[in-house]
């Protein structure tokens, strides 16, 4: 029997993330269908996606590999306990993802969100040291405008200050270095050229606290969803020297860059870093079925394998760690990644989505364009004494014209599905501009 979802009746119940949930319910903005680059609206409308769900659907929507893949695995194993028992699905996604991560990544411990690879990254830190016998590494730096999740320790290393002051005290030992965004880099495209010697700030924090308090650095290599910050040329490859010489642990978070995004399976090897542990999600599983992964070097999982063979080496996992269903899920969300060619086709892209969003320079209200790969933010000068208003309104006019966009703050941010077309970014920045034009 059908079930009557495409018209609910009542919208009280579900109180929605991040969202403003009074303006929504007044007028819902609801998707009941999607295929490939498009989302069909409950009245009938297609909606192009220009941001791959939440920075997810890497391959587009309800690709039938993926679809199949999922449908036959629930009739065939649906759940094995993660604890003390295996399923073969788990270990051999674990061996593709490895296939493709950076050369000195060989581990893979799974989670089933990017907040919680972010907080077991946080904690494997801060156990490796233990384990070493380097018990007093404890403190953890994030960086300003960084995003990890919304769990205490994500909160706590992040730099929004919406997603921080609400929650009390977070976790004590943390600091920040400065965020990486630049007025001097406005319309960059690609890396900008100033900001590498921000990473430098890392020896001030260590001559404040000492090396041996400190466990690890987190970061994205290119913060998505505070508005898509790119980190300078050099910056990068500054913090690996910099957490390398004291002995401090760096952790890419990759819940955005990881599968595909900057036109290599991860960032770290776009930009040539290798960092200690990367915590991925998202794209793992195109979005489909929850899943995120923390993968490591060698170094860090060999630290904890040491001691009596029948003891646990990590107390820490989850119930739905490696389930089934979300591991053939992400067995075929690789596997279309690579059959047809995404991460390269992100990467010969580039160019021509680089010209069609800088081709928005000199609209109204513009006052910066950034990019790189397959993602890209047009940010507006936001109207006095109402932040967000402007490129919230942008958001909903996008929608009505039929093409969806993320804002945060007073920046548009930009990532469709890798499988987007030309004509297809045509119309999604040409939308944009048209939008952007009509906006007061
Ligand atoms: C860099 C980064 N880390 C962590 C997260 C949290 O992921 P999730 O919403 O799956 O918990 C996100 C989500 O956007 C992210 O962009």
């Amino acid at each position: 029997m059908a079930l009557a979802r495409n018209a609910p009746n009542d919208l009280d119940a579900f109180w929605m993330p991040f969202t403003a949930n009074r303006q929504f319910k007044k007028n819902p903005r609801m998707f009941v269908a999607a295929r490939d680059m498009h989302y069909t609206t409950a009245d009938g409308r297609q909606v192009l996606d220009g941001t791959a769900g939440l920075w997810c659907c890497n391959a587009g929507h309800c690709r039938p590999k993926i679809t199949e893949a999922i449908q036959k695995q629930a009739a065939e194993l649906d759940y094995a306990p993660a604890f003390q028992m295996g399923h073969p699905v788990a270990f051999e996604l674990a061996n593709r993802i490895i296939d493709i991560a950076p050369k000195g990544i060989e581990h893979v411990f799974y989670t089933n969100s990017g907040s919680e690879s972010v907080e077991t990254a946080l904690k494997i830190a801060i156990a490796y040291h233990r384990a070493r016998g380097e018990g007093t590494r404890t403190r953890l730096i994030g960086r300003e405008r960084g995003y990890h999740g919304v769990n205490f320790g994500g909160i706590s290393v992040g730099g929004i200050v919406n997603n921080r002051k609400f929650f009390g005290s977070l976790l004590t030992g943390v600091d920040h270095l400065p965020h990486t965004h630049l007025a001097e880099n406005a319309f960059s495209k690609g890396q900008p050229e100033h900001g590498a010697t921000l990473a430098d700030d890392l020896e001030r924090i260590v001559a404040l606290h000492g090396a041996e308090t400190i466990a690890a650095v987190i970061v994205e290599p290119m913060a998505g969803s505070t508005g898509v910050l790119l980190p300078p040329k050099g910056y990068l490859e500054k913090l690996r020297a910099i957490t390398r010489k004291h002995g401090i642990l760096l952790i890419f978070d990759e819940v955005i860059t990881g599968f595909g995004r900057l036109g290599s399976a991860f960032a770290a090897q776009h930009f040539d870093v290798l960092p200690d542990m990367m915590t991925t999600a998202k794209g793992l599983t195109n979005g489909v079925i929850p899943m995120g992964a923390v993968l490591t070097t060698a170094a860090v999982h060999d630290a904890f394998m040491q001691g009596p063979e029948h003891m646990i080496e990590l107390f820490h996992g989850y119930t739905y760690s490696g389930n089934p269903i979300a591991a053939a899920c992400g067995i075929a969300t690789l596997e279309t990644y690579k059959e047809e060619g995404l991460f390269e086709r992100a990467c010969e892209l580039e160019g021509y989505w680089q010209d069609a969003l800088h081709s928005l320079k000199g609209t109204r209200h513009v006052i910066d364009i950034r990019n790189m790969g397959l993602i890209g933010a047009v940010e507006l000068e936001g109207i006095p004494g109402e932040p967000t208003r402007r490129a919230f309104t942008a958001f909903l006019k996008a929608y009505e014209k039929g093409i969806l966009i993320r804002t945060t703050g007073d920046i548009i941010a930009m990532s469709p599905p890798l499988i987007i077309s030309k004509a297809q970014i045509d119309q999604l920045i040409g939308t944009l501009g048209e939008v952007l034009r009509s906006l007061d």
